[in-house]
């Protein structure tokens, strides 16, 4: 769950230390003057490709502002097609229509992520890419996922902004395919309130993403910023020094989240198991990469799983998006999008039935990192008595 669990004098300390030290400059850029060298995006930036071993990050205002870039850097032009899984946040396909291409969604399997055959049947000859969707931590089928996309041609865009952290075989999620994206939003795993990260390994999709992300400047050594000349159009998508001054303070309290996220999800797994819970837990496609994010279970219908939400509801116990916030996160209830969309009552239509039947049938809680031991057994008392009262 959010960094914010653990927000402390260190994040207070860093915001206040651009106002205190470095004359308050705000801007990524110049003021070279009176900020006396501290720079907190580059420095963010530099943290997080050694943190996941990249060669080049990209420091945006959001998640959805990556995408949007990571689009522009692999030159999604109008009428291509972009593959996404149903199971999302609706900033997954925001990001594609902004960049004048078609949103094409493909089922998601028991993972809750996208399944590799649906992706396989969805390509057409206009498909350029997939965007292949973390869901709340837990790693999608990297290995299937980019195979499929290498035979087709297809980039990979990785949307890990729930996958800061979390790994697939021991890969931290966002490296795997040709460009990775991060959200620091609110309640996010770290967090700068808003913020986004790009991270790749080629250097060519790296400039087109500074570029695009900053009105198209070409990041000349040569030449002062207001003299430089521009690679192309693009938008301001940039980071601010205090998002970067939090951003790097969270970024070290990482570990320390993962591990703690991991460890409370396992313990109220096993005390679920041990007191017979009679629903499956989500399937990992790799369990040990999974960050802890959240804890789904699926049950026997969607009305059994109305009937448990009602419970919870009584007990003030959340859930977490799922079904509290399936609006934003599950394509059939986006007529809002598709219905200006070519693809609106095509073969996928906008029902996705193999996904419905998970999702509708699945519930979500949130996995804290404060919780305690005796938080999670409460919890687990109210969840068995819950499921013998339906
Ligand atoms: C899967 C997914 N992609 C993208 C985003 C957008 O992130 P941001 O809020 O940083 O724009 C979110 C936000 O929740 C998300 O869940």
């Amino acid at each position: 769950m959010p960094g914010y669990e653990i927000f402390d004098n260190e994040e207070r300390d860093a915001v206040n230390e651009i106002f205190d030290l470095n004359g308050g400059v705000l801007f990524a850029h110049g003021f070279d003057n009176i900020r006396k060298g501290i720079y907190k995006v580059r420095e963010f930036e530099d943290a997080i490709r050694k943190k996941f071993n990249v060669p080049y990050a990209q420091a945006v205002s959001s998640c959805t502002a990556a995408l949007r870039v990571a689009l522009a850097a692999i030159n999604i032009q109008k009428d291509d097609e972009v593959i996404i899984p149903s199971f999302t946040f609706v900033a997954t396909a925001e990001a594609i229509i902004e960049a004048g291409a078609k949103v094409v969604v493909a089922d998601i399997d028991e993972s809750l992520n996208l399944c590799p055959s649906d992706f396989e049947n969805a390509i057409t000859k206009n498909t350029k890419a997939v965007v292949a969707v973390h869901m709340m931590s837990s790693p999608a089928n990297m290995d299937r996922i980019c195979e499929i996309a290498t035979k087709y041609d297809l980039k990979v865009i990785e949307d890990a902004a729930w996958g800061v952290g979390a790994t697939w075989k021991g890969r931290p999620l966002g490296t795997i395919g040709d460009i990775g994206c991060y959200s620091f939003d609110a309640g996010k795993c770290i967090s700068t309130g808003e913020g986004g990260m790009i991270i790749t390994h080629e250097i060519d999709f790296f400039e087109k993403c500074r570029a695009f992300h900053d009105h198209g400047h070409e990041y000349s050594s040569s030449f002062s910023r207001g003299e430089e000349g521009a690679i192309g159009a693009g938008f301001n998508f940039r980071m601010t020094e205090l998002q970067a001054a939090v951003g790097i303070v969270q970024l070290k309290k990482l570990n320390r989240i993962i591990d703690s996220q991991r460890a409370n999800k396992k313990y109220l797994k096993s005390i679920l198991k041990d007191a017979g819970f009679p629903y499956h837990f989500r399937k990992h496609n790799d369990e040990d990469g999974d960050g802890g994010d959240a804890l789904f279970f699926r049950l026997q219908s969607k009305n059994e799983a109305k009937l448990f939400v009602k419970q919870l509801k009584l007990k003030n116990i959340p859930t977490k998006n799922v079904p509290d916030a399936m609006r934003w996160h599950f394509t059939k209830y986006w007529k809002h999008i598709f219905e200006k969309s070519d693809l609106y009552n095509s073969n996928y239509g906008i029902v996705w039935k193999k996904s419905a039947d998970i999702l509708e049938s699945s519930i979500a809680l949130p996995i804290l990192i404060n919780s305690t031991k005796e938080d999670l057994d409460i919890l687990s008392e109210n969840l068995i008595k819950i499921s013998k009262k339906i």
